[in-house]
């Protein structure tokens, strides 16, 4: 096996080796529990109920006898919180997207995709029998281009988009594309994993578009609403065919009720409490004035995902290191996650962070921006 031994140092020369890092005494700067609802004490109650009452696992797949009442409860309190007539439940976000898209498209077909849309979603399109077509980040008049000239070739069109941006946190525009998608006949397909919950309900709040049934609505429920898996929202008549045809959901056991009841309960807080989101807001600016005040190379969209751009991928880990000597978590990002040379420290907003922690932020990052030069904005 020296093929391994090669792969992993050529990985290391290339700055791209990959290791986790045990969460212990160190403050966490890049979760993605953006309401800090992970830890809310009445999400935990509801979750141990549940948990105690229906044990730690549910036993079988959805369709099988892994479908409880905390599963159908889930489903329906998320159909009504994202105002789409039906949902259902996967066990992740990358399982709802590996499974979800190749059963929406075919040979004869065609998938549009931006080009920094999760990795789950390129998966899904490769496994997928569709031929693909990938358009350069929100470049919306490429994309007409291309349908103007080749719609007519294909029989069924799916426009594929991260409404948040993962490693970015810039926002898709989704008015745009439900035009798009109206003049060239295609179904819309929205990965909504870091905007539920946190730019509104979700893409189709934030731009105030009313459902659409050529609409899919992807989501997870490990991001702001701090629990685990994922679900589609969509017509009634789509859920019913995803749950027929999406072999991620068929073959894969469903998620545990505790799960279910917990995140249940994080959705109702967040209804409860509009000002959650407004309250995230203000910590993303308490963030950005930081970063201004050490005049870091960041991006702000208005969503948590705030990233601090380095660029290269060994300065990125250098000073993710010496950022973990200082006792803050801040993952260095890069390739495969994005693109070569554009290595980042993916920092996010959470309502977990408190005045204190801001302040410990900024002194770590002062401390290492003496040392390390690659933090610094240099245009
Ligand atoms: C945009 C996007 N889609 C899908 C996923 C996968 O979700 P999960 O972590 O539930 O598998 C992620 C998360 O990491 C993501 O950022």
């Amino acid at each position: 096996m020296r093929w391994i031994d090669e792969e992993l140092e050529k990985l290391k020369r290339e700055n791209l080796y990959r290791e986790r890092i045990v969460l212990e005494g160190l403050r966490d700067f890049c979760s993605n529990d953006y309401l800090g609802l992970r830890r809310n004490p009445e999400v935990i109650e509801e979750s141990v109920k549940v948990l105690r009452e229906t044990g730690i696992g549910s036993g079988a797949s959805q369709l099988v006898s892994g479908y409880t009442k905390y599963h159908r409860e889930l489903e329906e309190k998320l159909s009504d919180f994202k105002r789409v007539p039906r949902c259902v439940l996967f066990g992740s976000g990358f399982l709802a997207n590996v499974g979800v898209i190749p059963s929406l498209v075919e040979k004869g077909d065609i998938i549009l995709s931006d080009e920094l849309n999760h990795a789950s979603i390129i998966d899904g399109i490769r496994l997928s029998k569709a031929d693909k077509y990938v358009f350069k980040h929100l470049n919306y008049e490429e994309l007409e281009e291309f349908l103007s000239k080749n719609r007519g070739k294909y029989k069924k069109a799916l426009i594929v988009t991260d409404t948040v941006f993962s490693m970015d946190g810039d926002i898709a525009n989704l008015k745009r594309l439900t035009e798009i998608c109206e003049r060239y006949d295609c179904m819309l397909y929205i990965d909504e994993a870091h905007a539920t919950a946190t730019i509104g309900r979700g893409g189709l709040d934030y731009f105030g578009i009313p459902f659409k049934d050529y609409v899919i609505v992807m989501g997870t429920l490990s991001k702001a609403l701090g629990g685990y898996g994922a679900f589609i929202c969509g017509s009634e008549k789509l859920i019913e065919y995803i749950i027929n045809k999406a072999r991620s959901l068929i073959f894969s056991t469903s998620l545990p009720p505790s799960v279910c009841a917990g995140v249940k309960k994080a959705i109702e807080i967040v209804e409860e409490n509009q000002s959650l989101i407004k309250e995230l807001r203000t910590i993303e600016k308490k963030l950005t004035e930081i970063f201004k005040s050490l005049n870091l190379d960041f991006r702000y969209h208005g969503t948590p995902i705030i990233p601090i751009f380095v660029y290269d991928e060994g300065e990125a880990l250098k000073i993710r290191n010496e950022l973990l000597k200082e006792g803050i978590f801040l993952q260095a990002i890069r390739y495969p996650t994005v693109p070569k040379g554009k290595a980042r420290l993916r920092l996010t907003a959470s309502l977990n962070y408190t005045e204190q922690d801001l302040k410990f932020l900024k002194e770590a990052l002062e401390k290492v921006l003496g040392k390390e030069e690659g933090l610094r904005r240099t245009s």
